[in-house]
Parts: structure tokens; C-alpha cells; sequence
């Protein structure tokens, strides 16, 4: 491989430079994106269509410089391929027509095959790899259980999440089977996104942060820490979003490196992190609409305070949509040139 500073940040080997990607680089950011998604129906049909779905997850590499790409997909095929479709609502976001609320929907369930249900992901990961040629690695991904649950349930984004939240109060056992059939599928799946060419795979705990501790501790850690013993061929990152109170457990956990939301104070998290993993992150998204002095500023401030850390800069969440790849290119560039402190 050629630009493989990512896979050696991981493993604790000496690096030149912080390697530096974007969650959400591959989308509407892009008018390249936007033109190919024009071509389409809908997002849900680019993401099927194989030799769009590579040609835009490469599109950053190209156009920003990027040091990893990313699998142009969502986390939500997975509940598709359990059973349950999805919409993606223009401007809305994702709707399911169906959600899980008894154990007489759970069993309309089933654990996914992804070699079929998935094909789709594993063929453009295939064709991704291919376009690529080893200039930098390819991340797979999979949604967490937890977060992937809080959409089977409420049928859509929330504010509150009041139904999958009321579901783990009122039917623990039937939130745990459901947990368990998802988690089963997101091991399958992840599995075979390394088997197709995947260099490495991160969950997405988007919703972490509206569970209280003692109900992350029982509703989405062992499902993570499941997933993470189980995809062993290649280094696996859990991004929690507003789960600062699990970085601890986070440290403990089977998995290589740990991403932060930019509400995390990088300095507690090195100390509670104490070396153990490679940390991710944790920019401000919203930097990207500063003046570029800020910008620069802001990137070369989050840089410092992870030194000593094995790190990967990122946001601290996915790009606005509404972004200018100019800044981003600025992002991208500020962190190239960092000296790393001896
Ligand atoms: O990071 C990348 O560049 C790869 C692509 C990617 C998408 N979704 C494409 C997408 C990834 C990694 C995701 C993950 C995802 N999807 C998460 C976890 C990360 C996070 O943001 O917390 C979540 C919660 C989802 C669910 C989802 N998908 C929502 C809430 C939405 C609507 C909001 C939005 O951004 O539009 C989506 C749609 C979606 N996923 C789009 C893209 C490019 C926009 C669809 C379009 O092009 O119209």
C-alpha cells in the first residue's frame, strides 16, 4: 500500500505525519457527489449500484487528499437486510414504513446473510479496492447495535428517541433479543466487508449519548465488545458519539482505536484512554465555517493537545452537508503539514 500512514498510527508504529479523513467525506460536500447522485433515483439506489457506489467513495481521495477511503453506504442496509426497508425522505432523512415495537414483529426478523442480503456492499468494497490500487486504505463500517436499534424502533431520527428508549424500560428482554439478532448480522457483515477487501471497519454509536451509563453498560456495550472479538483480521474503531462517561470502558474493549465527538476534552480522554488505544478526531465540524485563520488555528490547537497520542485527525462528527470543500482541502492541508512535537 502505498499511503498506509492509518494501519501504522494504529499499530504504534512511527509516522512521518497525522493521517487525516472526514466521517461523511464521501456525499454531498461534493458537487462531484451531487452529479452522480443526480444520475439516480435516490440515495438508496446509489448506494446499490456498485460502480456509483465506488466511484464516490473514491472522489475524496482524489479531491481532497485524504489519507483513508471510506465505503459510500449507510448503516441502516443492515435493518434492511434483517427485514426491515428503509426511505431516505429528502431533506427528512431515513423513515421506515415498519418498525419493531413486539415479539410478533421480531419474528418477521432474521439474521442476515450478507453474501446475498449485502452482495451489493461487498461488490463496490471489491470495486473500491480495485480503483483505489493500494494508494490508501478502505475503512468498512456498520452501525452499533445499540444505534441501529434506536432506528428498528422509533422508525426514524428523534430528538428523544422516546420509543426505543421506552422499549428498554418496558420489554428489556425483548430490546436484548433484538440486540442480539442485529449484532449477529453486524459481525456477519463486517466479516465479510474485511473478506471483500475492507483494511479496516469502524462502528457508529451515533445515538450512545442518550442513554444514562448504567443502560449504555447494559444496552450497547456487550453487543460492541461482541463485535469487536469477533472481527479480529483487521483493526476495528468504535465511535461512540456522547459517550464520554464509557471511555474507560472504551480503553478496555477489544478494539484498536477510539473516536471522539468534539464535546470530549482531549486531555481527559489521553489520561483515561491512558495509551491504550489510538484516539480519532475530534474537530468541531462547525470550524469548517470559520474564517481560515480560525480554521487553521482551531486544527493546529486539536493537533498539540493529542501529541503523544497515537492519532488520526478527524471531526469530531460527519461534515455538514452544507461545507465547502475549500475548507475542508484547508483542514486536510493544515494537518499535512503539523510537525509532529519529538
Ligand atoms: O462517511 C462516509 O463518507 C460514508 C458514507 C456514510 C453515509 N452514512 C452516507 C449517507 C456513512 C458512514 C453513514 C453512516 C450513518 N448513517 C450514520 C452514522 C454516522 C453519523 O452520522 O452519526 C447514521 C446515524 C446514518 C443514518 C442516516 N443516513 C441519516 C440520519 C441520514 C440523513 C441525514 C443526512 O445526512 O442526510 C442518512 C442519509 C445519508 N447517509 C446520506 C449520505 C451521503 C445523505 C443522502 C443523500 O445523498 O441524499
Amino acid at each position: 500500500m502505498k499511503n498506509d500512514l492509518l494501519l501504522r498510527v494504529i499499530k504504534g508504529e512511527a509516522v512521518e505525519r497525522t493521517p487525516v479523513w472526514l466521517m461523511r467525506q464521501a456525499g454531498r460536500i461534493l458537487p462531484e457527489y451531487r452529479a452522480v447522485r443526480a444520475s439516480v433515483r435516490g440515495f438508496i439506489e446509489l448506494a446499490q449500484t456498485p460502480e456509483l457506489a465506488a466511484e464516490v467513495t473514491i472522489q475524496p481521495v482524489d479531491l481532497l487528499g485524504v489519507d483513508a477511503a471510506i465505503i459510500f453506504s449507510d448503516i441502516l442496509v443492515v435493518p434492511e437486510a434483517m427485514g426491515l426497508p428503509y426511505e431516505m425522505v429528502e431533506k427528512r432523512g431515513p423513515w421506515f414504513p415498519k418498525t419493531i415495537g413486539s415479539a410478533a414483529d421480531l419474528k418477521k426478523l432474521r439474521v442476515a446473510d450478507p453474501q446475498t442480503d449485502l452482495h451489493y456492499v461487498l461488490e463496490a468494497i471489491r470495486l473500491t479496492k480495485k480503483g483505489l490500487n493500494g494508494r490508501v486504505p478502505l475503512i468498512g463500517f456498520a452501525g452499533a447495535p445499540w444505534t441501529i436499534f434506536a432506528y428498528m424502533v422509533e422508525g426514524s431520527g428523534s430528538k428523544t428517541f422516546s420509543k426505543a428508549r421506552a422499549m428498554l424500560y418496558q420489554n428489556p428482554d425483548l430490546a436484548h433479543k433484538l440486540l442480539d439478532l442485529i449484532t449477529k448480522t453486524t459481525i456477519k457483515y463486517l466479516q465479510a466487508q474485511v473478506g471483500a477487501g475492507a483494511n479496516l471497519v469502524q462502528i457508529f454509536d451515533s445515538w450512545a449519548g442518550i442513554l444514562p451509563p448504567d443502560q449504555y453498560r447494559a444496552f450497547s456495550l456487550p453487543y460492541l465488545e461482541r463485535i469487536c472479538e469477533a472481527v479480529t483480521e483487521v483493526p476495528v474503531t468504535v465511535f461512540a458519539k456522547g459517550a464520554y462517561f464509557a471511555m474507560k470502558d472504551f480503553s478496555r474493549m477489544a478494539c484498536a482505536t477510539v473516536g471522539l465527538d468534539w464535546n470530549m476534552d482531549i486531555g481527559e480522554v489521553k489520561q483515561l484512554v491512558d495509551g491504550k488505544k489510538a484516539l480519532q478526531g475530534n474537530l468541531d465540524p462547525a470550524a469548517l465555517y470559520a474564517p481560515d485563520e480560525t480554521l487553521v488555528a482551531q486544527t493546529r490547537s486539536m493537533l498539540s493537545q493529542f501529541a503523544g497520542s497515537r492519532h488520526i485527525a478527524n471531526l469530531g462528527h460527519g461534515v455538514y452537508p452544507d461545507t465547502s470543500p475549500e475548507k475542508v482541502k484547508l483542514f486536510v492541508q493544515t494537518v499535512k503539514e503539523f510537525e509532529i512535537a519529538p
